[in-house]
């Protein structure tokens, strides 16, 4: 029978460690807390190789007397708790006085401090949790200077779970942009490898510091808000609904200035966009909330990055009225160009002008569904979702049908176009977006009027055996065939289509053809996105996208695939970034990883449900199916084509 022993206490240390320090990021934001809680205005971080090879953190904060130094690198010593109550009234980001203990049990250490008052400092060096000698008298202003030197050095195996130095200081950046946001008052630098990353002085307010921190563009559409509720209090900013990513990676949720990550705040959030994000589309948000330190439990997990709200409903409520009620109070109409329908055409955005009909209707609709029940917590009624299928909402008996005149998805041409539009070819045009602003374009090569394109009988749009095609609610496309009839999902069927192209150059030339962009793009990225982005910058040029680094978080888009053409470059690469990321957490098989992107890129480049198709479009739509399509299903596997034979349908009328 195995013997039960207590573990030594360096093996105790480590285990601890393991838990609060997982990567170079992890002992940043340690230390970094560390000065905050001291007081410090400035703070200023040194990385070298990533963290690897040094992390030094040095603040202008209250400083240690040299006896305490040995304290401080003690496990469960602290100044910032000395009784059970005042764990549950936590005003501090530490106060379970291990953070430094864990960092010295696996790196070299120095800890350099001098308190106010005091004729001078004191240094402590510290291997591998083992203090090499006394605290010894050394020359500096108030504050403490911290540096990690080393780390892992003696737990090789975490040391070998170390990603690639873009991702780890991708990671140390996304760290210091958590600390720094909420913490205005407090001057920050970040330089590594001598290099000044970040310089964020003092700031006048959050707006601020995302500008700095993201750029410009970026903080330029976000929405201030502000949300009370029982006890709590939350302010700062959201995303314009034409602002998204792919995943969490933009949402900052502060608990009186604590990154947070909290499940039911995201939902929340979510909700609250209900309806003006297109599905897989994640908002954008930078929200502090403050409430009594004793309304809620930090002490959930070692990095405290996971809270326990004692009144979650109240926390969920506040967000999620305050938000409907900042959309309700705003003028939609100034929403920027992309509009409250968002993403380039993928809701029908009448090419970004928002009717301002319409968005008195979509007041409405906030209005009825936040209504009368408590701060809007139920769910929404199915048709709310109606923003994502306008057509369908504003027809056949809507109540909404009396205050909003009918919606026409696409903006009508000032100079009429001959179908087919002018010069483009019938395919290429027809599915791909004419340059931004162009008058008249449409997505997909979308009907521009009925005056316009009222063809002669003999004009009806016919498939490539000449029979004629008709569409329905702009979703689906029916036509005879040989034996039957057939009926096409427009969306799932583009979609197969471009699937099977990609799938097929990819597999005989191992890339995506790319074409360089008259224009590239610029997009403004977080830290973390950026370094995925830059460690994956062959990944994507596998892809056909070139993403080069353009300062700070910036990336610049400048090739794409052209067999992706209907969707934004933008768009595209930041949907691969998205896959990436979420992947590369799950260190997912590249064939897996492949695929996904594949599938991905194809459902946004394709057409969608609601886009109105032109006759050469359904056409061309459907001689490609015959070229290309072996599987009667889309790449997410639901059916694209239905094929009724003329035995069923009458087996269905009961004729025989
Ligand atoms: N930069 C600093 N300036 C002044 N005192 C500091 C600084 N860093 C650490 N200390 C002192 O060292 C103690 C131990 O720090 P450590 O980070 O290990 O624990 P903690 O912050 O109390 O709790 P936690 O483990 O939750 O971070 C702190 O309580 C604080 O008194
Ligand atoms: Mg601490």
């Amino acid at each position: 029978m195995p013997e039960i022993k207590i573990l030594p206490p360096s093996l105790i240390n480590k285990i601890a460690a393991g838990e609060v320090i997982e990567r170079p990021s992890s002992v940043v934001k340690e230390i970094v807390e560390n000065a905050l809680d001291a007081g410090a205005k400035k703070i200023e971080i040194d990385i070298e190789k990533a963290g690897s090879d040094l992390i030094r953190v040095s603040d202008d904060g209250c400083g240690m007397r040299p006896e305490q130094l040995k304290l401080a690198v003690t496990q469960h010593a602290t100044s910032k708790i000395s009784e059970t109550d005042d764990l549950f009234r936590i005003g501090s980001f530490g106060f379970r006085g291990e953070a430094l203990a864990s960092i010295a049990e696996v790196s070299q250490l120095v800890v350099r401090s001098c308190a106010e008052g005091a004729e001078h400092g004191a240094e402590l060096r510290v291997e591998g949790g083992k203090p090499l000698s006394e605290p010894a008298p050394c020359g500096m202003r108030r504050g403490t200077t911290i540096e990690v030197r080393n780390l892992f050095f003696n737990t090789p195996v975490r040391r070998k779970f170390l990603k690639g130095a873009l991702t780890e200081f991708g990671h140390i950046s996304e760290a210091v942009v958590r600390l720094a946001i909420p913490n205005t008052d407090v001057h920050f630098v970040l330089r590594h490898n001598g290099r000044i990353v970040y310089d964020l002085p003092p700031s006048a307010g959050m707006r601020e510091r995302i500008s700095r921190a993201f750029g410009p563009e970026f903080a330029a559409k976000l929405i201030p808000i502000e949300a009370e509720g029982e006890g709590v209090r939350i302010s700062g900013y959201i995303g314009h609904p034409d602002l998204t990513r792919s995943n969490y990676s933009c949402q900052y949720f502060f608990l009186n200035r604590r990154f947070i990550r909290d499940k039911s705040l995201q939902h929340a959030l979510v909700q609250a966009y209900r309806g003006m994000l297109m599905v897989g589309r994640y908002p954008v948000a930078f929200l502090e909330i403050k409430m009594d330190p004793s309304q809620v439990d930090v002490n959930v997990h070692p990095t405290k990055m996971e809270v326990r709200f004692l009144e979650s409903n109240r926390v969920y409520a506040a967000l999620l009225s305050g938000i409907r009620n900042e959309f309700l109070r705003s003028d939609m109409r100034s929403r920027p160009a992309s509009g409250l329908f968002g993403e380039g055409g993928e809701q029908n955005s009448p090419q970004g002008a928002l009717d301002p009909a319409l968005a008195e209707g979509v007041r409405q609709d906030f209005l009825e569904w936040s209504g009368p029940s408590p701060a809007g917590r139920t769910a929404p009624t199915p048709d709310a979702n109606i923003y994502l299928r306008p057509q369908a909402a504003f027809s056949a008996g809507s109540k909404r049908e009396s205050a909003v005149p009918e919606f026409r998805p696409f903006v009508l041409s000032d100079t009429p176009t001959p179908p087919g539009g002018p010069g483009r070819e019938p395919f290429g045009g027809a599915f791909s977006p004419g340059p931004a602003g162009e008058p008249g374009s449409t997505p997909f090569g979308a009907e521009p009027s009925r005056e316009e394109t009222a063809l002669p009988q003999d004009e009806v749009p016919r498939t490539p055996d000449g029979k004629p095609v008709v569409q329905i609610h702009n979703c689906f496309l029916v036509f005879e065939t040989e034996t039957g009839m057939a009926l096409v999902d427009q969306h799932a069927l583009h979609e197969r289509i471009l699937y099977e192209k990609i799938r097929t150059q990819f597999k005989e030339t191992g890339k995506l053809d790319s074409q360089q962009m008259l224009v590239p793009e610029p997009v403004e990225l977080s830290p973390e996105e950026a370094a995925c982005a830059l460690e994956n910058q062959k990944t994507f040029r596998d892809f056909g996208i070139i993403a080069e680094p353009f300062g700070g978080n910036t990336v610049l888009v400048s090739g794409y695939p052209p067999i992706l053409e209907k969707s934004s470059p933008a768009d595209i690469f930041i949907e691969v970034l998205g896959i990436l990321m979420k992947r590369g957490k799950e260190n997912a098989e590249p064939e897996d990883l492949f695929d996904e992107i594949l599938r991905r890129c194809a459902c946004r480049a394709a057409v969608k449900e609601g886009d109105k198709l032109r006759g050469d479009a359904m056409r061309e739509l459907l001689r490609q199916a015959q070229e290309e399509i072996n599987s009667h299903h889309c790449p997410h596997g639901r059916p694209s084509i239905l094929l009724l034979s003329v035995q069923e349908l009458e087996k269905m009328f009961k004729r025989t």
